[in-house]
Order: structure tokens, then C-alpha cells, then sequence
């Protein structure tokens, strides 16, 4: 077992029907709260991409706070996906469904090189929907995608098949 999948064993929390009845909740936050835990698992989704990344993309809102660390620590720019409405024109939109109706992220067309590989983080990968969602607004805005890393991947909810050919690393399969 890796550092970080120890720390997420040993510091998250499963809460039961959470945020509605039926669904099994893991906190992640507090694992942000150890400093050697959060390293150790930033460390860990950046690091299977070593070499192969050269900006890191945060999905709003948890993964905003793993793009973030990635970035500052690895000294790679980080960009971001938002849900609708929070990011200004021009915008690119990409609708993704939920279990019941759909959602939308949003992303900025490119400001980087048309050469930056974008690796996409995110705490959790469940049906895959978010994710499969930002990796159509990477290539969209001009970007090539170097893959999706997560902390947690939902065995059974189909998260992975959701990204196709896409390059997927999870540090722990629940
Ligand atoms: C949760 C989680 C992932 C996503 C995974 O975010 O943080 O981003 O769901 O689900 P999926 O693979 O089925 O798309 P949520 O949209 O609940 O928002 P939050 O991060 O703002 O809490
Ligand atoms: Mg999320």
C-alpha cells in the first residue's frame, strides 16, 4: 500500500447517507488537514504523469484544491473547469449527465501553447460523468490531455469505461 493510499484509508471518513439517503459518503478533508497526507497524496496523482504533463486542471470544487497543490509544487500552471455560470465569455460549455438531469462544467478557450499535455485531477471518479466532460473541454479549448488522475475511484459505476482510451490513474479503488 502506497503512502497515500494508507493516509486516505487512515484519515477519511465514510458517512452514511450523505448528501441523501441511500449514498455512502468518504471525506476526504481530512486528509487536507495533514500536512503529510496531502502531500502524499498530491505527490502520488501527479506522479504516474511524471514528464508527461505540462499544466494541471482542477474540477470545481474539490479538485480545485489538488490542481492547486500539483501546480505550486510541481511549478506547472493550473486551469481550471467550473460548474455553469461562474466563469466569464468566452466560454466553452460541456453538459454531462447526473443520476437524475445533467449537469454543466465550463472551461476558458486556450491561453497556453497548443503544445500543453493537461493532466486532469479530481478526488473522485463515481460514473465518470465530470471527468469524461472536462476531457471533451481539454481537447475543445485547444489543449492535448495527458490523462485524469484521482484519489478515489467508485468501483462499479462504470467512472472508467466513461473515459474510453483516456490515461486514468486512481491511488485507491473503493
Ligand atoms: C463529486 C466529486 C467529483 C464528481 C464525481 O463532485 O468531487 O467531482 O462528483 O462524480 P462523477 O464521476 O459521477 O462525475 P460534485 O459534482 O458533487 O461537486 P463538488 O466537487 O463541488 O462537491
Ligand atoms: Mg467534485
Amino acid at each position: 500500500m502506497s503512502a497515500a493510499s494508507d493516509a486516505v484509508h487512515r484519515l477519511s471518513v465514510h458517512v452514511r447517507d450523505f448528501p441523501a439517503p441511500g449514498i455512502l459518503f468518504r471525506d476526504l478533508t481530512p486528509v487536507f488537514e495533514d500536512v503529510e497526507a496531502f502531500r502524499a497524496v498530491t505527490d502520488e496523482l501527479a506522479s504516474p504523469f511524471e514528464g508527461a504533463f505540462d499544466a494541471v486542471l482542477g474540477i470545481e470544487s474539490r479538485g480545485f484544491l489538488l490542481a492547486a497543490a500539483i501546480g505550486v509544487r510541481r511549478g506547472v500552471p493550473v486551469l481550471v473547469a467550473r460548474k455553469r455560470g461562474k466563469l466569464p465569455p468566452p466560454v466553452l460549455s460541456e453538459e454531462y449527465s447526473l443520476e437524475y438531469g445533467s449537469a454543466v462544467l465550463e472551461m476558458a478557450p486556450r491561453r497556453l501553447d497548443e503544445s500543453t499535455r493537461v493532466l486532469v485531477v479530481d478526488d473522485v471518479l463515481a460514473t465518470g460523468g465530470s471527468a469524461a466532460a472536462t476531457a471533451r473541454l481539454v481537447a475543445r479549448a485547444g489543449y492535448r490531455l495527458a490523462g485524469v488522475s484521482v484519489i478515489v475511484e467508485l468501483g462499479g459505476l462504470g467512472g472508467r469505461d466513461a473515459l474510453g482510451d483516456i490515461r486514468m490513474h486512481s491511488t485507491l479503488v473503493d
